[in-house]
């Protein structure tokens, strides 16, 4: 099965003299394809000033077209309006700042915030620091051996104490997908407000905000077709216009006297200084191209693809994958596995030369990679554009590890 997407990504295009590049790392960042790097070429090329200051035309383009990323990321998720999306540089950003900004006007001493096990360390290390400075209590819900969450779990850990549950909509270790609705209405019974990491679902499937009803959702442009330096925040405008600024500086300021100051209304209050235009311009032509594709088509391919993957990796002796080992619906093509008796990192190594790319550490999950009794994995990650002859390679390398390393087969 050939990929007609491949086409569209010039780093993945096979050309003449060029080893072929079987890219498998799309949890870690995405390729971009080649009308998202077309555009962020003409921004520079045609009308590169910064944006809201300037009275001249290329100024004013800039503003336009930053303020069209905005719209379009607006409808994109669905959210009421374009002052709920605040630019940022990341998830990792965007998570800080409602750490910051919400968590530090928001909670008080013995007030408990909630985080699954298996968060990613951005998801995890802001909500540590709020919880020590403010005496708060940072507690997690722990994953059955398939890695899902159990409803009594659940039940047992919000409380009429939890203000903060933070979760990804979708695991970067497990590829889990958690039934993040239930959990907003639990978080919502108990009066506690819901922060949905949505870095590793938005790539591949369709983010509502409203139909949710999530408080905060946050994804990074790099990892659905976008730039790097570039991130998403959504909150309800109710929140938002109750926060403090996060950065304070250029920008995001309505008056400034000696010593006081007055900020700007949403969304420029949360964005100090020259904004990112050029991510902004990308990310909304990664919009374009996902909407192009279809959300429904991604995630036809990619279904397929990982039911596909995770066949295969069952015929490579002396392998085990982590979490739920076949395609079900809670589950997208993030695997993670390891080789009986060789090191992650020889594994990832060795198939770089094949050059394939994957990865393999502990995936800025360190707390789960303990709570499973593991020091590291490797990790395949599909996107769309994969084809079944990229696992096809994978697995003829895999095949090879255990040999190479003269551990037999
Ligand atoms: C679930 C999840 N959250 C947060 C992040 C951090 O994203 P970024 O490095 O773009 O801030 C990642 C990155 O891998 C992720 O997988």
């Amino acid at each position: 099965m050939s990929n007609r997407y491949k086409e569209d990504f010039p780093i993945l295009r096979q050309e003449p003299g060029r080893k072929p590049l079987i890219y498998l790392d799309n949890a870690a960042t995405t390729q971009k394809p080649e009308t998202v790097i077309r555009a962020m070429e003409d921004y520079y090329r045609e009308y590169n000033a910064n944006p809201y200051r300037g009275l001249y035309e290329i100024s004013v383009k800039a503003t336009d077209r930053y303020e069209e990323a905005r719209s379009v990321t607006a409808g994109f998720i669905n959210a009421k309006e374009p002052a709920e999306i605040i630019f940022t540089r990341n998830t990792t950003e965007s998570l800080n700042l409602i750490a910051y900004s919400y968590g530090r006007s928001g909670l008080e001493e013995g007030d408990e915030i909630l985080i699954p096990i298996s968060e990613h360390h951005s998801n995890l290390l802001p909500w540590q620091q709020l919880a020590r400075e403010k005496k708060a209590v940072l507690k997690y819900i722990y994953l059955d051996e398939k890695g899902s969450l159990r409803e009594e779990e659940l039940e047992e850990k919000i409380t009429n104490k939890t203000r903060i549950v933070a979760l990804a909509y979708v695991s970067n270790v497990l590829g889990t997908i958690y039934p993040v609705k239930n959990i907003i209405d639990k978080a919502h019974s108990a009066g506690a407000v819901v922060v949905l990491d949505c870095a590793q679902s938005i790539p591949h499937f369709p983010l509502d905000v409203q139909e949710l009803d999530t408080d905060f959702a946050v994804f990074s442009g790099h990892k659905m077709l976008g730039p790097m330096g570039i991130g998403v925040l959504y909150g309800k405008k109710e929140l938002l216009l109750r926060m403090p600024p996060f950065l304070t500086g250029g920008e995001m300021i309505d008056y400034v006297a000696e010593q006081e100051a007055t900020f700007a209304p949403l969304p420029q209050k949360f964005e100090a200084g020259t904004p990112n235009v050029e991510g902004a311009v990308g990310l909304l032509e990664a919009i374009n191209y996902i909407r192009q594709v279809g959300y429904a088509q991604i995630g036809a391919v990619e279904d397929a693809l990982t039911a596909y993957a995770l066949d295969r990796l069952k015929q490579v002796p002396y392998l085990t994958v982590y979490g739920e080992d076949s395609r079900t619906k809670n589950r997208c093509g993030v695997i993670s596995f390891n080789l009986e008796g060789v090191h992650p990192h020889d594994t990832a190594s060795l198939l770089d030369a094949d050059g394939i790319c994957i990865r393999a550490g502990h995936h800025c999950a360190q707390p789960l990679m303990k709570y499973l009794g593991l020091a590291a994995t490797c990790r395949v990650s599909l996107y769309f554009y994969n084809t079944k002859e990229d696992i096809d390679a994978l697995i003829a390398s895999l095949m090879k590890v255990r040999r190479w390393l003269g551990l037999g087969n």
